[in-house]
This record gives structure tokens, C-alpha cells and sequence, in this order.
């Protein structure tokens, strides 16, 4: 896979945060998918959290009905089975969820799973994968949480490059870097699609280009953070427009 077929699934969960935090009927979330798609997403990320705390439960169907490929983030919850089983999106991918966590902290802690918790998530991510939906597991970069989600029958892995992205910050990110190409050879060669995502940036985002079989990046808050800026401008002319027009 060069870096140039490398596919991007843009995450709107920040641009319906807006909208939740006054509960108004903008920013049209299928106006921004449709943007999204247009400027060149590949797929649509969103994550319908247990606090509704962005998402709403609204918002993801019509989503659905409107966006060509559509990227679930849910937690292993037999709430979020259902809905998902309901909305039937072409990708679900199954992150931890805290409820005192600003956004999501860390991968599965797959390794710490009773055998039962083990049996019950397997059948669940068949579950969705009889229903033509394809399972992808949030993990963070070790080698053990990749041999485990091929056990639990994954189709693909999201390698979370949170570590990496605070790393790159202090300058000191090799290590972390590393991680990721040692998960990324392993998921691989276990068959497993190697998705990666979480805090990427304008910045660190070329060393993440550089990891071997990469097929998919999802980026969310630094893109919709980007576009106040490449956005501002148009949008205060607009409102400028409108005043200076009446009367
Ligand atoms: N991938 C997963 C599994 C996530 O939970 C998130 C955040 O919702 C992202 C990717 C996107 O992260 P960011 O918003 O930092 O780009």
C-alpha cells in the first residue's frame, strides 16, 4: 500500500458537538458529510457515545441514508449492538468507552478479558459481521492486542496513534513510531486491514505515512479545528454581507 492509496475517513463527531452544545439545527451534519465526501473523504466516522454527549441517535440514521460509506465507533454494549445492527453501517469499530474521558484514552484492553467477556464479544462482532457489516477493533499498538483481535475474528485493526501524537509534541516519538510499525507488520501478516487514528495533525501526520500496509487514517478534530481557520474568513464576510444589505 503506497501512502498515496492510503484511504481517509473524516470524523464530524467535533462538527455535532457544535451543534448539540445549543441544541440547534445547525451545523447541518448531512451538509458536512456531504462536504466531507466532495473535498475527498473516502468514509464518514462517527461515534455515538452511551452520554449522546456529540451524536445524536437521530443524526446517525440520517447520516446513513446520506453518506456513501459510513465508519461506527461504538462500545461493546448490547445498546450499541442493536442500534448498530438497526443502522447497518459498512464498518464498525468497537472502542473502549469512560464516561469521564474527554475523548477516547486508550485501545481495548483486550488482554485483560475474562474467557467469558471473550466468548460474549466474539459472538458480537459476529453478530454485525452476518449482517454484512466489517469489524474493526481499536487497539493500542502492541503486538498482543493484535494477535488477540485475530483471535476474536477482526477484519481489521485501528491502531491508535494517540501516544504517537503527544509523543511528537515532546519531540521523542521514535519509540511510539516503532510500536506502531511493529503492529501494523504483525496485523499484516495475521491478515488483518491496519487502520490507524487518533490525534493526527497537519504536523505528525508524515511519519504515520511511513507505517507499512497502512489502509485507512481516521482524523477528526484537527481537520473541523483547521477549518475555522480556512473557514473564518468566508463566514464573516457572509454576515457582513447580510448586515450591511439591510435596510
Ligand atoms: N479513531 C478513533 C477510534 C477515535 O475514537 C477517534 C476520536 O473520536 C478518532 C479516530 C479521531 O481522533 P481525532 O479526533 O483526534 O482525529
Amino acid at each position: 500500500m503506497t501512502a498515496s492509496s492510503v484511504l481517509l475517513g473524516v470524523n464530524i463527531d467535533h462538527v455535532a458537538f457544535i451543534k448539540k452544545s445549543r441544541e440547534t439545527s445547525y451545523p447541518d451534519l448531512i451538509q458536512a458529510v456531504k462536504l466531507c465526501e466532495k473535498s475527498g473523504a473516502d468514509s464518514i466516522t462517527i461515534h455515538l457515545r452511551e452520554d449522546r454527549r456529540h451524536i445524536q441517535d437521530g443524526d446517525a440514521i440520517t447520516i446513513r441514508q446520506y453518506c456513501k460509506k459510513l465508519n461506527f465507533e461504538m462500545a461493546n454494549t448490547d445498546e450499541m449492538i442493536a442500534f448498530a445492527l438497526k443502522l447497518k453501517p459498512n464498518f464498525c469499530c468497537f472502542v473502549p468507552e469512560n464516561r469521564d474521558e474527554k475523548t477516547t484514552e486508550g485501545g481495548l484492553a483486550l488482554n485483560e478479558m475474562t474467557t467469558m467477556q471473550e466468548k460474549l464479544f466474539k459472538k458480537n462482532i459476529e453478530k454485525l459481521q452476518d449482517a454484512g457489516i466489517e469489524v474493526s477493533l481499536f487497539i493500542d499498538p502492541n503486538l498482543e492486542s493484535v494477535k488477540k483481535s485475530k483471535e476474536l475474528r477482526a477484519t481489521s485493526v485501528e491502531l491508535h496513534t494517540g501516544p504517537y501524537a503527544i509523543s511528537y509534541e515532546l519531540n521523542n516519538y521514535q519509540s511510539e513510531l516503532r510500536k506502531l510499525v511493529d503492529a501494523a507488520n504483525l496485523a499484516n501478516d495475521l491478515s488483518l486491514k491496519v487502520n490507524a487514528g487518533h490525534g493526527l495533525n497537519y504536523k505528525n501526520l508524515q511519519q504515520i505515512l511511513k507505517l507499512p500496509y497502512l489502509n485507512e487514517l481516521n482524523i477528526g478534530h484537527a481537520i473541523i479545528a483547521e477549518s475555522v481557520f480556512i473557514g473564518l474568513d468566508d463566514a464573516i464576510k457572509k454576515i457582513k454581507r447580510i448586515i450591511d444589505n439591510s435596510g
